[in-house]
């Protein structure tokens, strides 16, 4: 099977290239722009705003997007209507981008985008094909061409279809959508790391399409040599690593290796059951009788505003993290009751130590990339009513510095789409043995002015707010925890 993704910006020529490799070889085209695009236009058609994340949630609940091909040529239906006419007008590229940013509309499209790549051999164009909608792709390009570039061919293509347009308009909407495509927190626009990257600025499409098709020859035939067990013959010094690489998987697997797979795939579906994670919390209560007073000796705590911490109903709660001595105490015995927690995936290959966190109540996530099953769980668990605790920064300080890094959005968008009050803590310092702590918890506080909405805009500006809510916890807990050193 041969998979191959096409990735860039908008009006890098993607989907004139992508058409052209597909027709040269025989591989079926997806344009998945134009899914986002169907979608966008189904919205607008129902009087939905685009960016306005609950009414496009339900829109789709009942939305049947189907791609179906007549006379070689890819036709969207949405509903059983065809959308395909109205795909390419001038509306539809912002709509689509802000519509794309939603994770709803990102999970189902890559889910549909998955299901028609598994089926046959394909090229795919898009933004996160490489990355994220097919990362095991036999063949990734990123295109590319300076934003001034691509205003200028779309310039002339709508001058040729003699439409009136502005070159600085058009030149201005592309840079916008460039942002929005690459500041969206699921799935944004990056190069994968084993894509070929291809700057069309001054190429032609034939150049391009030549590039691209050379490549996936070689892909195939490397793959064909290996299907035969033989090793193809090579010219290039890039072909020879290519065909070892092929000799290499085409060796039968040893007893060792079978056995390692197959650890592996258990493993795999181990941690799998763990993104359910455990509702009990037993692990939780048991520990509280013992680990509790054993914080309170070795790590003594001095906690400022407990009260404000004990919501009924769902709540995040958003604080700085200096060592896994921080996450316990908060949660079930300040504000008796349980918080899950997002635990970094590779803590749950462990068998005992993933045991052990799910016991109590910590959610897998992959970082660094769009981990939907780890989103599904938080919005899941806030949705049923119950607390999340999150370390906006996404990992332990481990400068011990009271400097926050960048704060990760993730901590707005739930609280936005799941409407969870956010409460902000923050600790006076990392712990030390034997030495008194401080930690604030501040007044929770709600982003309401934001339901609704999950713009990449909006999202930073909710994030912002939180820093702010944070940074006032800090001063608090400085002025407390510096007040009672001095007495
Ligand atoms: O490629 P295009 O201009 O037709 O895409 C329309 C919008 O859809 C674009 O702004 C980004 C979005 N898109 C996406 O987010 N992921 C894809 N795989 C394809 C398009």
């Amino acid at each position: 099977m041969i998979n191959v993704a096409i990735d860039g910006p908008a009006g890098a020529g993607k989907s004139t290239v992508a058409k052209a490799v597909a027709s040269k070889l025989g591989l079926v085209y997806l344009d998945t722009g134009a899914m986002y695009r169907a979608t966008a236009y189904t919205a607008l058609e129902s009087g939905i705003d685009p960016c306005d994340g609950e009414a496009v949630e339900k829109m789709l609940e009942g939305m049947k997007l189907e791609i179906v091909f007549e006379d070689g040529v890819q036709q969207i239906y949405v509903n059983g209507v065809n959308t395909t006419p109205h795909l390419r007008e001038h509306r539809m590229s912002k709509a689509a981008s802000d519509i794309s940013a939603l994770p709803c509309v990102r999970y189902k499209m890559v889910e549909l985008q998955r299901e028609f790549a598994a089926a046959r051999d394909v090229v795919l164009d898009g933004r996160d094909i490489g990355t994220f909608v097919l990362p095991n792709a036999n063949c990734k390009f990123f295109m590319t061409a300076t934003a001034e570039e691509r205003a200028n061919r779309r310039f002339k293509e709508l001058v040729e279809k003699g439409q009136d347009v502005d070159y600085d308009t058009l030149l201005a909407d592309i840079k916008q959508r460039d942002y929005n495509d690459s500041h969206r927190e699921v799935a944004p626009l990056k190069q994968a790391e084993d894509a070929i990257l291809l700057d069309t600025t001054n190429m032609t499409i034939d150049e391009v399409v030549a590039a691209v098709v050379e490549r996936v020859e070689q892909t195939r035939r490397n793959s064909d040599g290996e299907g035969k067990g033989q090793t193809p013959s090579s010219d290039t010094a890039d072909e020879k690593s290519d065909n070892k690489k092929a000799e290499e998987t085409a060796a039968p697997l040893t007893r060792k290796q079978k056995r390692e797979a197959k650890k592996e795939e258990k493993l795999l579906k181990r941690i799998k059951k763990y993104y359910a994670p455990d509702k009990t919390f037993r692990m939780y209560r048991f520990l509280r009788v013992f680990l509790h007073p054993l914080q309170a000796f070795l790590w003594p705590i001095k906690a400022i505003g407990a009260e404000r911490g004990r919501i009924d109903g769902n709540a995040i709660y958003v604080c700085n993290h200096y060592s896994g001595a921080d996450i316990l105490l908060p949660c079930y015995v300040l504000f008796k009751d349980e918080a899950h927690v997002l635990a970094k995936y590779e803590l749950f290959k462990h068998r005992l130590v993933g045991w052990f966190l799910h016991k109590l109540g910590a959610i897998p996530v992959r970082r660094g990339e769009a981990d939907i099953d780890a989103v599904k769980s938080v919005l899941k668990v806030l949705k049923e009513g119950k607390k999340l605790m999150l370390f906006p920064e996404g990992t332990r300080n481990l400068e011990g510095s009271q400097d926050m890094a960048d704060l990760k959005t993730g901590a707005a968008r739930f609280a936005i789409k799941t409407k969870s009050p956010i409460v902000p803590m923050m600790y006076y310092a990392p712990p030390k043995l034997f030495k008194r702590n401080w930690l604030y918890i501040g007044e929770p506080f709600t982003l309401e002015q934001f339901y609704g909405s999950m713009t990449p805009e909006d999202m930073h500006a909710a994030t912002e707010i939180i820093r702010q809510k944070m940074d006032e916890a800090r001063a608090e807990v400085n002025r407390i925890a510096e007040e009672a050193k001095r007495k």
